[in-house]
């Protein structure tokens, strides 16, 4: 695996692979199997797999873990390896976002859904350094999990606006054998918390139930994730929606393959999100 740490090594290296079809797995590093399934699956279908692994500073709010996120370089480097990745390229800050920095992405209003209500910035953020990875790595294809589901609705639409020739596949959400997804953040979870945060998933597993048993109405879905989540008193509920996959509007009745039902909960300082998802996000 060659290590690219700055743009101008990864210019280097990117033309040695010219032809081949270059697949692109972007992360926050502390990877988890989540991240794996993604290069695995980046390696099934293109020629050249390439990792980025760059704490965005631009994603995280000024009260938000931006110094405390999880890091572990070496570990990470490792992992990587293992999965037989070709390139990975680890920026500097400083290189990203040279001074003064004054061009950002805004997907208009899909930015203010969900987690925007308590993340402004945050999908500016997101948007602004994944279109800068695009054009660093010029990806034929990039990879995400649905965990983010949002995220991926987001990038999904910058594409589709922008024009840019990247198709993007969204991977299923990988979860411990409790039923928690996989978050580099999960690190934070005091043991009583973990317990706790096991609420997250069973509430999308009480919707998956109701869903497949023929129950539409939102109001009715949102109720019983809402109860279960209110069964642990170190959870605080931050939303549960239910909204369309286009522009992420509350929808009164579940539309087959194109709802998504997202919750963000607090267990202590840490936030959690998880999701079921009603539709396909790659495109
Ligand atoms: O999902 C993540 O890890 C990040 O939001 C991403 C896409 C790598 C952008 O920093």
């Amino acid at each position: 695996m060659k290590i690219c740490r700055s743009i101008q090594s990864l210019h280097t290296e990117l033309p040695a692979q010219a032809g081949k079809t270059t697949g692109f797995v972007p992360t926050m590093g502390f990877l988890h199997q989540g991240h794996l399934s993604l290069v695995r699956r980046c390696r099934e279908e293109n020629d050249l797999t390439v990792v980025s692994i760059f704490v965005n500073p631009a994603q995280f709010g000024p009260a938000e873990d931006l110094q405390q996120y999880p890091r572990d370089p070496e570990k990470d480097i490792a992992l990587l390896e293992k999965e037989n990745t070709d390139i990975l390229f680890m920026p500097e800050n400083d290189e990203m976002y040279q001074q003064p920095f004054r061009t950002y992405i805004n997907v208009e209003g899909l930015d203010k859904m969900l987690c925007g209500q308590t993340r402004p910035g945050h999908f500016r953020g997101v948007a602004t350094v994944v279109l800068k990875l695009f054009n660093l790595v010029c990806p034929a294809r990039a990879y995400f999990g649905q965990k983010d589901a949002q995220q991926a609705i987001v990038i999904r639409q910058m594409i589709r606006d922008l024009h840019l020739p990247v198709q993007i596949r969204i991977l299923a959400i990988v979860r411990d054998s409790d039923g928690l997804a996989l978050s580099s953040r999960n690190v934070y979870l005091s043991p009583a918390e973990r317990q706790a945060a096991l609420s997250l998933p069973k509430s999308l597993q009480k919707a998956a139930v109701l869903v497949s048993s023929g129950v539409e109405e939102s109001q009715v879905i949102r109720e019983s994730m809402q109860k279960e989540l209110d069964r642990d008193p170190l959870l605080a509920t931050e939303y549960i929606s239910i909204v369309n996959l286009q522009d992420l509007q509350e929808i009164p009745v579940i539309e087959a393959g194109n709802t998504l039902i997202a919750a963000a909960v607090r267990a202590g300082r840490t936030r959690l999100i998880d999701n079921l998802l009603l539709g396909d996000l790659s495109c």
